[in-house]
């Protein structure tokens, strides 16, 4: 398959070595990182160690073919802009998938791709940007796809036997929204509260005003995602939301590091997309809303 990842960083980086396993890749990214694995190939630190060729480009122009597969790896933030951008990119017969966190990434990319030909991809391995050609493998985590509307189309099939045998676990899912909506529940809770407190995530269950914290916005979240006709609980998604800190219990959330680094984070995307739906069904997001103001 010819595979095309859009905003090679961290997780485009370690998704596209997987990839390039049984694949045609070719990664878009920025200049530091496309001239250094030029240099000196891909580097991967932590869980996975390699150092591998794979073929960078800065522009879509450079690319050498039309991809089956075209894989977005920007943070929420840019989707407009990098889809925006590689269209030229999308045949009649490439499908768009989002590999990404947020809850509007796959609206910005149905303004330009048919919804029948977009999939997404929630994982939940952890994979730090070190320095350009670096990225660090943190977290071996789940993978999970699925498409948005064509429900059996046989790609999803295809893509999770490939990255499960080559060495990411995969499953399909036939309800990729719903997954997508319990990741952003389970993110509105961890990660701005880590940001805020500047705090690694198992400290959330340690403090008993910050667990307090995590569970109404847990509820909050969940009371919204329900106006949005996700058929979710607060019971099984406070559940999930402790299992993941237990889990995680070492790690810096990514919005943390963001706020570190100096560097926008995803708190519209999440957070702030609570905020929007509860306007729009008339719900409270007292909580959403004070954390999009924090931030
Ligand atoms: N890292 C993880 O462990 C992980 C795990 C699960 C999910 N995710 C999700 O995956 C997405 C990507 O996260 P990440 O950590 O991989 O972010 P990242 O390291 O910042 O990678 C994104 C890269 O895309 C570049 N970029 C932005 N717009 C571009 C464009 N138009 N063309 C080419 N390159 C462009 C960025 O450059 P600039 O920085 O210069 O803008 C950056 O180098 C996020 O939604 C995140 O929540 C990440």
């Amino acid at each position: 398959m010819n595979i095309v990842i859009v905003g090679a960083g961290a997780i485009g980086s370690l998704f596209g070595y997987f990839f390039s396993k049984e694949n045609n890749v070719a990664l878009i990214g920025r200049k530091t990182h496309i001239d250094a694995i030029k240099q000196n190939g891909l580097i991967i630190k932590g869980k996975t160690r390699k150092n591998v060729k794979i073929s960078t480009f800065e522009t879509i122009d450079e690319v050498p073919f039309m991809p089956d597969l075209l894989i977005l790896t920007v943070k929420s933030y840019d989707t407009e802009n990098a889809i925006k951008q590689t269209v030229g990119l999308i045949g009649e017969n490439t499908f768009v998938m989002s590999l990404q966190n947020g809850l509007d990434n796959v609206e910005k990319i149905e303004k330009y791709v048919d919804r029948k030909r977009i999939l997404a991809c929630i994982t939940t391995h952890g994979v730090v940007f070190f320095k350009p050609g670096v990225i660090e493998h943190t977290g071996i985590g789940k993978t999970v796809i699925g498409a948005i509307e064509n429900k059996n189309i046989p790609i999803i099939e295809n893509i999770a036997n490939m990255l499960s045998k080559s060495g990411i676990k995969t499953t399909t899912s036939n309800d990729i929204l719903k997954d997508i909506w319990i990741k952003a529940i389970v993110n509105s809770c961890i990660n701005p509260i880590t940001a805020i407190f500047r705090c690694k995530n198992g400290y959330l269950l340690e403090n008993p005003v910050l667990e307090k914290i995590v569970e109404k916005i847990c509820e909050e979240s969940t009371n919204i995602a329900k106006t949005c006709k996700i058929n979710v609980s607060y019971e099984d998604m406070i559940k999930k939301t402790k299992e993941v800190i237990s889990d995680t219990n070492n790690n810096y959330s990514s919005m943390l590091q963001g706020v570190i680094n100096n560097k926008k984070t995803e708190v519209g995307s999440i957070n702030g997309i609570f905020v929007q739906k509860s306007k729009e069904n008339n719900v409270e997001s007292i909580l959403n809303g004070v954390i999009v103001d924090f931030f």
